[in-house]
């Protein structure tokens, strides 16, 4: 049996930028349950119709978590480990499926 002073260490805290947000973490956490966390309940906007969406699924089906993470787009927050000073956006208008995009604004 291990004595109590064995436990784990508990995880570390990182933050993250989402638009204009300052995010707090826990190390080891997705993207989508420390927005959730935080109160963010829309990560971006459907391309065709305008409306709202955020993470539904949270174990990377429905895709309707999609953000863009470090410039790149269609990453899935719900799948995403939080990492210190990542940059993420809402995704709010249709992208490549490629990774990379070539419309990003610089
Ligand atoms: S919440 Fe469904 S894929 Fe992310």
């Amino acid at each position: 049996m291990r004595p109590p002073h064995d436990l784990p260490e508990p995880p570390h805290q990182v933050s993250f930028r989402f638009g204009d947000e300052e995010i707090e973490a826990w190390e080891g956490e997705t993207v989508a349950t420390a927005l959730l966390a935080s109160g963010v309940m829309i990560t971006g906007v459907r391309a065709m119709s305008g409306r709202s969406r955020g993470p539904y699924c949270l174990i990377g089906v429905c895709h309707e978590c999609l953000v863009e993470i470090d410039g790149l787009a269609n990453q899935r927050a719900c799948i995403t480990t939080v990492r210190q000073n990542m940059k993420v956006c809402r995704q709010t208008r249709l992208r490549p499926l490629t990774g990379e995009d070539e419309t990003r604004e610089q």
